[in-house]
């Protein structure tokens, strides 16, 4: 193999995936991809990449038509044979990121799906990195500042998609002896900071939508706990710089805003109330609303109302967090590269706009 990469891509088709297909294009010119993606009903994973690849750059991309849940991943053995020796880097983004999964079924893809992504890996001989892409919440229902080193400390976790991918990093740095792995841990990701563009109305777009929309005010939490949000663009560009930095290697980093550049939900609620023209939100005491006052309004409230009540429970959690992400390695690496993540509050408006500007996701616009 001369010095140009084969990188192989997992996840490519998801929110994170097809913005980092797209900088690892745009920043290794040199490098081919190659993405696993599932077969949909109807559609190839061929067909699939072509909605988000540039038609410019379609030669350098070569698709496999897999599944982390399956054995080999869904490869025949020769095609599985042939990867690993061509991959000289992989990227780990697949995973289930669902708050309702069972536990078998978040296990499924998010570790049984990284192993036979490890194993993958193993067996590649040219193999200079492998990134996997993890989550800031592995630190569950913790408090105070979490350090980038710090993986399991006894904490509890809210749901099964935050437990497995504990464990799913837990194998990987299993693995950091017999390969050049990176642990890379993004916290929230939103839209783009210039755009504003999300493909995603997940996370914190529904209980902004509903505030915006204005069917629901009152917040069970506290104005002064911290949302930690990253742009898509800074997370995509840092994966792709990360996955080829050697001074990372066998590290994990976080992703985030971090305590300089996060917000509170009181500073990004009297945005939005400004933004919308709302009402500022009511705070209440989460105990309370959720032992009191949540139910008595379940057998009050019918419609619209109740159905808010009833899918505003997932994300709860936002409104309650007391832990801040720590950075210091994350800026090490990435400063120097001019790789920086901008501070919450600078590009909030622009994923208002952008909310409003695609009708909340249902009405696909350009992003200028
Ligand atoms: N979004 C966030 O706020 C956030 C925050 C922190 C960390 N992360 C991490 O970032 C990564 C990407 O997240 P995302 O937001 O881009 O998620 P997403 O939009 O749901 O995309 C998930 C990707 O994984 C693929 N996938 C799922 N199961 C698979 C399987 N069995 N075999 C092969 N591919 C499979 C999906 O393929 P299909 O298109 O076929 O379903 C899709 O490409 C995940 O590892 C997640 O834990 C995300």
């Amino acid at each position: 193999m001369k010095n140009e990469d084969l990188i192989l891509v997992t996840g490519s088709t998801g929110f994170l995936g097809e913005r980092l297909v797209r900088e690892l294009l745009a920043t290794h010119p040199q490098a081919t991809l190659a993405l696993l993606i599932r077969n949909r009903p109807g559609l190839t994973g061929l067909q699939r990449a072509e909605r988000f690849v540039p038609a410019a750059d379609l030669h350098r991309v070569q698709v496999y038509a897999g599944d982390v849940t399956q054995p080999l991943c869904g490869l025949d053995a020769s095609a599985y044979q042939q990867l690993t020796e061509q991959a000289t880097r992989v990227i780990h983004s697949a995973a289930t990121v669902r708050f309702d999964h069972t536990l078998e079924e978040a296990r499924a893809i998010n570790v049984e799906g990284t192993r036979r992504i490890l194993d993958f890996a193993v067996a590649s001989p040219n193999l200079r990195s492998f990134t996997y892409v993890g989550t800031a919440y592995v630190a569950g229902e913790r408090t105070g500042l979490i350090r980038e080193d710090e993986l399991n400390v006894g904490q509890n976790f809210r749901n099964t998609y935050e437990q497995t991918k504990s464990e799913a990093e837990a194998l990987v740095r299993s693995y950091l002896q017999k390969i050049p792995g990176i642990i890379l841990r993004p916290s929230i990701i939103v839209g783009d900071s210039r755009t504003g563009v999300t493909s995603s109305f997940k996370m914190m777009y529904w209980p902004l939508k509903i505030y915006a929309r204005r069917l629901w005010r009152t917040v069970p939490g506290y104005p002064d706990s911290v949302l930690d949000i990253v742009p898509v663009d800074f997370v995509a560009r840092a994966v792709a710089y990360l996955a080829f930095d050697p001074t990372a290697i066998g590290s994990t980093v976080h992703l985030c805003a971090g305590p300089r550049s996060s917000a509170t939900i009181a500073q990004i609620a009297a945005r939005a109330a400004e933004y919308f023209h709302v009402a500022p939100p009511r705070y209440v005491s989460p105990k309370l609303f959720f032992a009191l006052l949540r139910p008595l309004l379940f057998l009050a409230l019918w419609g619209r109302k109740r159905r808010v009540l009833r899918d505003g429970r997932a994300y709860r959690d936002y409104f309650t967090m007391r832990m801040q992400f720590d950075t210091t390695h994350a800026e090490r690496l990435l400063v120097p590269a001019g790789i920086t993540a901008p501070p919450v509050l600078d590009y909030l408006d622009r994923l208002f706009h952008y909310c409003v500007a695609s009708e909340w996701g249902r009405k696909t616009i350009s992003p200028e």
